[in-house]
């Protein structure tokens, strides 16, 4: 699979020569994006299929999310589940953290599900993706929870093409546990771990690199989001309206 991509994103490269040739690129628009970030992400997911970027979130929007999150009602928060709807499943060997789906009812949440937006729109652009919608959730995890290794998506029923997390931790570090860890490949044991630390982006190809979330000494805060392709078939529309 990443040979296949491999050579899906030389050809999309090579494409993207060819619109920059015709100046057909970007409209050049500044509403906020981050054009550096943005690129880097690109080149990156084109280059190794994941992105680990520091003090990567806009300062004012990670600040939002983290207050917001802090002030949240703990009853917002349920258990974590492995799925959605049908495939629902609580499993506390899995994981353990709780979870509250980011539905825009808050100023902030909008705020954010527009700068996830950007980010699509961005790489859509860019790599030809076909993004075609996102969801994401705070968690919490409490000291001592985890998530186990696993993939946010499995090969051939894939509509999670792109998993992004952040995190909403000032002053974490690594004494504090609760890396992520992220595997080239189903074979790879040791994994390259990243501190939950505010504003830290990552962003993967949801197929290829499993992961896990260690166990922290100290509450530990995050956002997991996934970009989807459209699977819909004329009778279900998936992802759900
Ligand atoms: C997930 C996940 C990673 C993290 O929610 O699927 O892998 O670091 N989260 O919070
Ligand atoms: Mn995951």
């Amino acid at each position: 699979m990443l040979k296949n991509q491999g050579i899906l994103f030389s050809l999309i490269e090579h494409a993207n020569h060819l619109i920059n040739a015709k100046s057909l690129g970007f409209t050049g628009d500044d509403n906020g994006v981050d054009e550096t970030l943005f690129t880097r992400i690109a080149e990156d997911l084109e280059s190794q299929g994941y992105s680990i970027c520091p003090v990567a979130l806009p300062e004012e929007l990670a600040t939002s999310l983290y207050q917001y999150q802090q002030g949240m009602d703990a009853e917002k928060f349920s258990s974590a589940g492995i799925g959605r709807g049908d495939a629902y499943l609580k499993n506390e060997f899995v994981r353990t953290d709780e979870i509250c789906w980011i539905t825009g009812e808050s100023a902030v949440g909008r705020q954010w599900l527009g700068w996830a937006g950007e980010l699509k729109n961005f790489l859509n652009r860019r790599l030809f993706l076909g993004l075609f919608s996102f969801e994401s959730h705070f968690a919490h995890y409490r000291p001592g929870t985890y998530y186990k290794r696993h993939c946010d998506a499995f090969k051939g029923e894939a509509n999670r093409v792109l998993t992004v997390v952040t995190y909403l931790n000032p002053g974490w570090n690594s004494a504090d546990g609760g890396e992520l860890v992220l595997y080239k490949d189903e074979h790879d044991r040791e994994g390259i771990k990243v501190v939950p630390l505010l504003g830290t982006l990552v962003v993967f190809l949801s197929e290829e690199f499993p992961h896990e979330v260690l166990p922290a000494t100290r509450d530990r805060y995050s956002i997991a989001g996934w970009y989807r392709v459209n699977t819909s078939v004329s009778e279900r529309a998936d992802p759900p309206i």
